[in-house]
């Protein structure tokens, strides 16, 4: 009998850590690291929901809730649905978990059975196909080329599509491309699902306010409403206001898949810290005001980092529609030599070199499932991204 479970030898251990840690190493030792490998807004969370956090401690509501959330925060997340994404929703269609991340996990352990697929658009963030992994279903992943701005076909979304197809997963903008579909674009999809009844839609709408020009968000319920009663519509309220830390993500779906939702979290982790649902009402219902002035910082810095990366011999930067990624590719690059002598043989390696031998910490393209490119998150300051993009071209230009 072996003591760890099996399902977990099916399940990688984070290929992100190797960077970090190496960041982390290097800082230590005294070198000069600009790290672009964070996903989080660089701002503190708004004013008044951290004052609406406060006010909840000193009213003593810091005891347990309800399993899957108090009701007025349901109450505010339906108010969201209809305000943003013209999409209505009961309290009792409405999860609130530990993040989006479990509200994601709780879905999958509820549905997946072995043998099940997961349609998953690859560059993917990293955790899906692990997910389904725990869960016992099986990831099946669609290219989502370069040339094709990152986005699959409606012919990749067919193919794909098997008997055992349980769930199509869904992210725009997307971790870690930031390419966002328009309307028409995920209609097309959505046609080719409404061909295809037994298949569900899970789409996390994770950076629906980081959206840029004149892209507009959509989600898949609000484009095909024939696909309602089997899309569970997942978001959260990490990164539009800037409360990762606070940990509250929520979905919303048919009745009887949130109740199967709430029966994983009631045997896990029972309710989401109570302090953070009270902040998270103050998110949805308060104030919108900084998310405009937010974008526009957002918006000034993918276009410092698209254009100044473009100048790098040999990267290619497609400028994404939207969340705080770009995704590069450095196809130009391999089988080149570094200053320092380092073959570039994948992403991996050119990740490495880069942070050893110029000080800057991203996030190789591998870990994505789609190579040989380099993930960014500009959610940094302009000095910093203006310098770590300055020794990229430095880096990319000693390749010989
Ligand atoms: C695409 C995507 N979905 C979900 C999450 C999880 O967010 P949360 O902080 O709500 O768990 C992230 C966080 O990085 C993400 O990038």
């Amino acid at each position: 009998m072996t003591f760890l479970s099996a399902t977990l030898d099916r399940v990688k251990p984070s290929p992100t850590i190797a960077v970090t840690t190496k960041a982390a190493e290097l800082k230590a030792a005294g070198r000069d690291v600009i790290g672009l490998g964070a996903g989080e807004p660089d701002f503190d969370t708004p004013q008044n929901i951290k004052d609406a956090a406060v006010a909840a401690i000193a009213e003593g509501k810091t005891k347990y809730t309800a399993v899957d959330g108090i009701p007025t925060l349901k109450e505010a997340i339906c108010a969201k649905f209809t305000r943003d994404n013209d999409l209505d929703y009961v309290p009792a269609q409405v999860t609130v978990g530990t993040g989006g991340k479990q509200v994601l996990y709780n879905a999958f352990m509820a549905t997946l059975n072995p043998g099940d697929e997961v349609i998953i658009p690859a560059p993917y963030w990293v955790s899906y196909p692990d997910m389904v992994l725990l869960a016992g279903g099986t990831p099946v992943t669609v290219e989502a080329t370069l040339e094709a701005n990152f986005k699959i076909t409606p012919a990749q979304l067919e193919a794909a599509i098997t008997p055992q197809t349980k769930w199509f997963l869904f992210n725009s903008p997307s971790n870690p491309t930031g390419a966002g579909y328009s309307w028409s674009e995920l209609k097309e999809l959505t046609d080719v699902l409404m061909r295809h009844p037994h298949v569900w839609v899970m789409t996390d709408d994770m950076y629906e306010h980081l959206a840029y020009g004149n892209f507009k968000f959509c989600t898949p319920a609000q484009v095909e409403p024939g696909l309602y009663d089997r899309t569970l519509t997942v978001n959260g309220v990490s990164k539009a206001y800037a409360m990762t830390g606070w940990r509250i993500g929520y979905a919303a779906g048919p009745e009887h898949l949130i109740k199967a939702i709430r029966k994983v979290q009631s045997q896990s982790t029972s309710n989401p810290c109570s302090v953070s649902q009270y902040a998270a009402v103050e998110a949805l219902n308060g104030t919108q005001d900084f998310l405009k002035p937010n974008n526009t910082l957002f918006e000034g810095r993918r276009d410092l980092v698209v254009s100044m990366l473009n100048q790098a011999p040999g990267i290619v930067c497609p400028k994404p529609e939207g969340a705080f990624y770009v995704y590069p590719s450095i196809a130009g690059c391999i089988g080149k030599t570094s200053a320092a002598g380092t073959e570039i043989t994948d992403d991996e390696v050119f990740a490495t070199a880069l942070l050893e031998e110029t000080g800057v910490a991203v996030v190789f393209g591998a870990a994505f499932g789609l190579s040989p490119n380099f993930r960014v998150s500009y959610a940094t300051s302009d000095e910093a991204l203006k310098e770590a993009c300055q020794r990229v071209i430095t880096f990319c230009e000693g390749l010989t």
